[in-house]
């Protein structure tokens, strides 16, 4: 059977990686989390201690080290052989890689390294830019939206699960001002392929979500 490839774009907190690992799981595919690529970046350039330069993020491009395993239905992520799974969600990671993802070098390698991870298809791939630069060609693609106030409320509940204490103004914020980097960069913008099929999960389930993306891989069948 064709194995497809389907690439899921949209702002933060709009549930992708969510649908995504639940698409993938049902198909049997693998998901790729390209947010979490870019965010190992940010977090390689937390530990230089300083002020993080463009140049810094080049450099640390030109030896990327990052691997992503997705083994039973979870990714983890190791930077030159140590796990940063947790350490990649703190909000001074959140707070830092929109400016990472960024600069030139590094989306240039990231490219090629995420081509290259979707090989020959079976591949739920998350991100900003899949639709448009990374898989133009993808089988599918689906936008992914939600009002900035239920994509906050969804950060929110999801860190205070995990025992951090947020704000909800501040994640708002925080939020509201990585999507304005996202789509107001030079290099691959956050926007909608032309051909993607657009979701707003503001009123959807999750569950109805992941339906309504099955019904279009059955399609392409
Ligand atoms: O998906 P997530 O919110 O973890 O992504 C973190 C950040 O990584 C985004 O805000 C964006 O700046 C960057 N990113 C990107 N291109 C992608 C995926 C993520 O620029 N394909």
């Amino acid at each position: 059977m064709k194995r497809l490839t389907i690439a899921i774009d949209g702002p933060a907190g709009a549930g992708k990686s969510t649908v995504a690992k639940l698409a993938a799981q049902e198909l049997k595919y693998t998901y790729i989390d390209t947010g979490a690529m870019y965010r190992a970046v940010a977090w390689q350039a937390l530990q230089q201690g300083k002020e993080t330069t463009a140049k810094d993020i080049a450099g640390l491009a030109n030896k990327l080290d990052i691997k992503l395993t997705y083994v039973d239905g979870k990714t983890r992520v190791k930077v030159d052989d140590q796990d940063i799974t947790e350490a990649i969600r703190t909000p001074e990671v959140s707070r830092l890689v929109a400016k990472v993802a960024q600069v030139p070098e590094l989306r240039q390698v990231m490219l090629t390294l995420q081509r290259n991870m979707a090989g020959q298809g079976g591949v739920v791939m998350d991100g900003r830019d899949i639709g448009t630069h990374v898989l133009p060609n993808a089988d599918i693609k689906i936008f992914l939206t939600a009002s900035i106030k239920e994509r906050a409320r969804r950060r929110w509940q999801e860190l205070t699960d995990q025992g951090h204490a947020v704000d909800l103004a501040e994640l708002e914020a925080e939020i509201a001002s990585r999507d304005k980097a996202d789509c107001e960069r030079e290099i691959a913008p956050l926007v909608a392929a032309s051909d993607a099929v657009h979701l707003d999960t503001t009123q959807l389930s999750i569950a109805d979500t992941v339906e309504k993306i099955l019904a279009l891989a059955k399609g392409k069948l």
